[in-house]
């Protein structure tokens, strides 16, 4: 063969492997996750991967969706503040991804939100509750409830369960979903002729809370409301302990990762705070999400990050499959009309507003572990 004519076959060749692998590139259908991986709240972020990955690769395992293969996209933000913006653009004009799932914390969801909205890409938070994320536009969902009804929930808790009428109330000034979550719940507490006694602030990082428990103490409450993340909350129960405050300390979903008890060890016995799903709650698709959840990563108790990022990524893909296309304002439409889809966390149906109502249950930390007190239905 000619040489000229060697190299032509061989460029042939070459872009014709090219257009193959284009070609199976293109026939992935690719689905972005951005998550805190890593950082502060590294574990909202790791928990809720694994749950939306274990969905992913079962749809996959039973021939994917339209036809083709899911390829999930997950981008880390550090649980730093301005990374989701850069990681979400990322993923929506470099790897054209057909949707986009997260976040855990309502701040960084928010932070995504107008973005997918500009773009015409659906984002749906497996479980950020502030009420504004899903306010962003009608291309932004979640499968959770939202802060008004878990604010509820926990005022509704401490009167008639905890029986106090007199609490403090300690606010994240730094996290939408502290300062919303602290709203609703003092709004109802005080509706039912409760009192808000005093109220403090603090910011995401802080690390000594003396002088608001000092301030607490000294206001003679009966209860804590801490409607906060994992490591503060911990931090405050263990500093209350410490000045000496017995009374009881509660909060509400941003409470639930293991590092809870690991931070405020003792501290934590006889705390409560609500949230999504309990592993104990064992209804049949509880049962089942366990066994899967547990040959994969060989994890005995996936918590509600995990089984919110499973449902969250069942719903985009029922929603493609009703939709028969990725095409942005039907696929839009499908998630929208979700209706009675049977998940872990219970049955997902979008309200008008592209919320979820879904019951809520109370976990009391007794012998350093998560136990189930009550479901509440919404
Ligand atoms: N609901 C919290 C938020 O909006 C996040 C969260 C969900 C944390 C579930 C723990 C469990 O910021």
């Amino acid at each position: 063969m000619p040489l000229s004519r060697r190299n032509f076959v061989v460029s042939t060749l070459t872009s014709a492997l090219l257009l193959a692998g284009c070609a199976q590139k293109q026939d992935n259908l690719k689905i972005g996750e951005f998550a805190s991986l890593t950082g502060k709240e590294a574990a909202f972020g790791q928990s809720s991967h694994k749950g939306t990955q274990l969905a992913i690769e079962e749809a996959n395992a039973t021939g994917g969706v339209l036809g083709k293969k899911i390829e999930l996209v997950t981008e880390d933000n550090q649980s730093k503040a301005g990374e989701s913006a850069t990681v979400v653009k990322k993923m929506i004009s470099r790897d054209k991804v057909v949707a986009i799932l997260g976040e855990v914390a309502s701040s960084r969801s928010l932070e995504a939100a107008p973005i997918c909205q500009a773009a015409k890409i659906p984002q749906i938070s497996p479980s950020s509750t502030n009420p504004a994320v899903t306010e962003t536009g009608d291309y932004i969902f979640r499968v959770c409830f939202i802060d008004p009804f878990q604010g509820v929930v926990m005022a509704k808790f401490a009167k008639n369960t905890l029986k106090v009428r007199k609490v403090a109330v300690l606010t994240s000034v730094s996290s939408a979903y502290s300062v919303g979550l602290a709203k609703y719940f003092k709004e109802r507490f005080a509706a039912d002729g409760g009192t808000i006694a005093i109220e403090q602030k603090y910011s995401e990082g802080d690390k000594d809370f003396k002088a608001q428990l000092t301030a607490v103490k000294a206001a003679g409450i009966e209860g804590i409301f801490v409607p906060g993340y994992y490591t503060e909350a911990a931090l405050i129960c263990k500093q209350a302990k410490d000045l000496g405050l017995q009374v009881p300390v509660f909060g509400g979903d941003g409470w639930e990762a293991p590092q809870l008890i690991e931070i405020g060890g003792a501290a934590m016995e006889g705390t409560y705070f609500s949230t999504h799903y309990s592993a104990e709650n064992k209804t049949p698709a509880i049962t089942a999400f366990l066994e899967k959840f547990k040959q994969r990563f060989n994890q005995e108790t996936p918590d509600a990050m995990a089984a919110l990022g499973y449902d969250s990524a069942l719903v985009l893909i029922d929603a493609i499959k009703r939709a028969g296309t990725t095409e942005s304002a039907k696929l839009r439409e499908a998630i929208a009309t979700t209706k009675g889809y049977t998940g872990v966390t219970g049955t997902t149906t979008l309200d008008a507003q592209r919320n979820a109502n879904k019951a809520a249950v109370v976990v009391a930390v007794k012998g350093g572990k998560f136990t189930f007190v009550e479901a509440v239905a919404p």
